[in-house]
């Protein structure tokens, strides 16, 4: 199967002048990945307006660990969902410069975005999200399959389930696995692709300590090593010790930016 290719002409912009970080930062030397502009939610409930994002500005590097603190309802799973567009904003965009074109995803259609979160994002949510009607291996092979790149990912998928430890279990279903195990998997089926970003949305806040501490260890390890960008919303401190990065969202606004 050839991977599908979708035609994007309203969707690609030049890579447009940087805008200054808000925090006046320094800007980093590494191309830049994402850029939010003007990102605002708002979500509407009877005659409520609730702003969660409240025109977000802020660029994120390629090979950055940024991590997304805040407090319960503080907008950073309405964040990533936007940042993979599961969900579109209420206004302004998320830029991603994907490879020599700089596609603009809110002006993708939900398909498009679909389509593009297979090719370039790998997702790791907090209850682990495996299919369970299928096998490990097949769970990690899926994204691949899904992308046309059925040659070879059996042999991806046994070299990422041997990195995360689980080399052993590819015939397992994941109701046979713990939490930690599971978690495991889908860090393995976030990477299948090869993608440019990995979105993990509180991986260890289902799992105990020590298990999180292994979790979060494998997931930095095989992100940093395949140098990708990772961008993790968690309320783990000590998490945030080790990113390179780290946001504060409070009252919509990213109240504070530096380094880890
Ligand atoms: N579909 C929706 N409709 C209305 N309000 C929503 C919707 N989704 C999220 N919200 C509201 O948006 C706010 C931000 O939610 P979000 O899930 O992004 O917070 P969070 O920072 O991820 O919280 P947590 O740490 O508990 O996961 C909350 O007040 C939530 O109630
Ligand atoms: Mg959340």
């Amino acid at each position: 199967m050839q991977p599908m290719t979708i035609d994007l002409p309203a969707a690609v912009v030049a890579p447009a002048a940087q805008p200054a970080r808000e925090d006046g930062a320094a800007r980093s030397d590494k191309p830049v990945l994402i850029r939010l502009e003007q990102l605002t939610k708002v979500y509407t409930e009877g005659e409520q307006q609730h702003v969660v994002l409240d025109e977000l500005n802020r660029e994120f590097y390629r090979g950055e660990f940024v991590c997304l603190l805040g407090k319960s309802g503080s907008g950073k799973s309405t964040l990533l969902n936007l940042l993979s567009g599961i969900d579109a904003p209420t206004r302004g965009h998320v830029v991603i410069a994907n490879g020599a074109e700089t596609v603009r995803l809110t002006a993708l259609s939900e398909h498009e975005r679909t389509l593009f979160r297979r090719r370039n994002m790998g997702i790791v949510f907090q209850f682990f999200n495996l299919i369970p009607t299928l096998t490990v291996q097949e769970n990690v092979t899926l994204p691949l399959e899904l992308a046309g790149k059925s040659r070879g990912a059996r042999q991806r998928a046994q070299a990422l389930l041997d990195r995360v430890g689980l080399g052993n279990r590819l015939a397992t279903y994941p109701d046979k696995l713990s939490g930690g195990e599971q978690q495991r998997v889908a860090i393995a089926r976030a990477l299948a692709n090869d993608p440019l970003l990995i979105l993990a949305d509180e991986p260890t806040g289902n799992l105990d300590e020590d298990t999180g501490d292994t979790v979060l260890r494998l997931l930095l390890e095989l992100t940093r090593d395949a140098g990708k960008t990772l961008f993790m919303a968690t309320h783990a401190p000590e998490v945030a010790a080790q990113a390179d990065r780290v946001l504060h969202l409070a009252h919509g606004k990213l109240v504070s930016d530096q380094a880890g």
